[in-house]
């Protein structure tokens, strides 16, 4: 039996859906479990059944037999489901095998709408949020003012929804008033969404537990990434869940096991969304080609992603913070025309040269990269399958990163693809 926890170690969008997908293909788990954020999250997979961006339900519903599971530290968007199941289904996928922890707690209307109030009210402050209503959901569940699935069906739930749609209604602005729909018709969604997901919902925390103890193969999947947690990330421009390893027992109810395996996944650049400090950010040709030949746009709001070279200071923080097991190291393949390559060694922050990232935003904000240069390979690597084969420049760029970081690199992904993927002698 093994616990698989996959975790994104920069900011997002560092291709978690393909590896989950691809290491689904490989472990053939029994079961695969989404364990923090909500739809503010897009994973992105192209396999044999065609292209998809996942928000919630996890990748492992690919894997035929496989239990798929949205543990209950994600947030839930009840529309947002419904419209994920709805494009599997009409793909032909079989999502029988999708469980729902009775726990999640629900995004609802006034989420969003007090969400961008507050962004709004933030200025120049803002966090440059998804816009769906993540934060507020998590802030309400810490406030323990939130609705959660379990509450569809549990005695006093919808006195419970009344009251807090009475008490969010008194909290909007006035001129939001109108955009928060009638209880009525709330309730009528929330019964038409109850109704569409039963006999999903259940203690999944029980369900893994057995899982477990009966010897089962589990796949935990992380959304963001780690310099967006909300205790370790670059507060406050961050999201609002726990992203890294640690977030994947609090958000799924297993305790540690002696018996797991921790992936970070890393891009061989990094991009951000959002606002927020970035060190190594390149507002030049080379973060446009960045952006343009690694279609950086996000897959949940279609934003921009700012560009910019490898940092090695905040992903060697990552490591220290999950303890990964390897890292896969995605995306070098958008690198492939570029004569020289640029990885962060350290920051230099008024005079001082710091190893390890400042623990605000301002200061990281002020931090000036100390860069070791790289030659480029300047060569095609799409078609490569072995790592021998790739150019000796790559070679030693991935060589590099792996001293700087204190990690082996496992996976090497050279394309979207399953196939477009070089297993590295570390796990094979
Ligand atoms: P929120 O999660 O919508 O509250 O957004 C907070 C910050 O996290 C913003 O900078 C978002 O752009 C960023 N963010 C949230 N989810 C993702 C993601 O899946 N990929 C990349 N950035 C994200």
């Amino acid at each position: 039996m093994t616990t698989t926890i996959v975790i994104g170690g920069q900011w997002g969008d560092e291709g978690k859906g393909k590896i989950v997908d691809y290491l689904a293909s490989e472990i053939n788990p029994d079961f695969g479990v989404r364990f923090n954020g909500g739809a503010n999250a897009g994973h992105s997979i192209e396999n044999n059944l065609g292209s998809f961006v996942l928000h919630l339900i996890p990748a492992t519903i690919f894997t035929p037999g496989a239990i798929s599971v949205i543990g209950n530290g994600v947030v839930i968007e009840p529309g947002a489901l419904l419209v994920e199941m709805k494009k599997l289904v009409e793909k032909g996928v079989d999502i029988s095998g999708l469980r729902i922890s009775d726990r999640c707690h629900l995004i609802m209307p006034w989420h969003r709408l007090r969400e961008s109030a507050e962004e709004a009210a933030r200025g120049k402050e803002k966090i440059g949020t998804t816009g769906r209503g993540i934060g507020p959901c998590y802030a309400d569940k810490a406030a323990r003012e939130g609705f959660r699935v379990a509450d569809l069906s549990a005695k006093g739930g919808w006195e419970l929804l009344e009251d807090l749609y009475n008490r969010n209604l008194k909290r909007l602005p006035v001129e939001l008033h109108g955009s928060m729909p009638a209880l009525e018709q709330l309730q009528k969604m929330l019964r038409d969404f109850d109704r569409q997901i039963a006999g999903r919902v259940i203690q999944t925390e029980a369900l893994l537990w057995k899982a477990r103890l009966q010897g089962k193969q589990l796949l935990l999947e992380g959304a963001q990434g780690v310099l967006l947690d909300v205790d370790f990330g670059t507060y406050p421009r961050v999201t609002s869940s726990s992203t890294t390893r640690l977030g994947a027992y609090h958000g799924t109810g297993l305790p540690p096991s002696d018996d797991e395996v921790v992936v970070g996944i890393f891009k061989g650049y990094v991009t951000r969304v959002g606002e927020g400090a970035f060190p190594t950010e390149l507002n030049d040709q080379n973060g446009h080609k960045l952006r343009e030949i690694g279609h950086e746009y996000g897959a949940t709001t279609g934003r921009a992603r700012r560009c910019g070279w490898f940092d090695a200071v905040q992903a060697r923080y990552a490591h220290r913070l999950n303890d990964f097991s390897w890292i896969v190291l995605t995306k070098n393949d958008v690198m492939d025309t570029f004569g020289t390559i640029r990885i962060c060694v350290a920051y230099n922050l008024d005079g001082v040269e710091l190893v390890t990232p400042p623990t605000t935003d301002r200061d990281l904000a002020k931090c000036v990269p100390v860069y070791q240069d790289m030659p480029g390979w300047q060569t095609p690597t799409s078609h490569i399958r072995h790592f021998a084969d790739l150019p000796i420049a790559m070679q030693n760029y991935c060589r590099r990163l792996e001293e700087l970081v204190g990690v082996q690199i496992g996976m090497i992904s050279v394309g979207p693809k399953r196939e477009e993927t070089i297993k590295l002698a570390t796990i094979s």
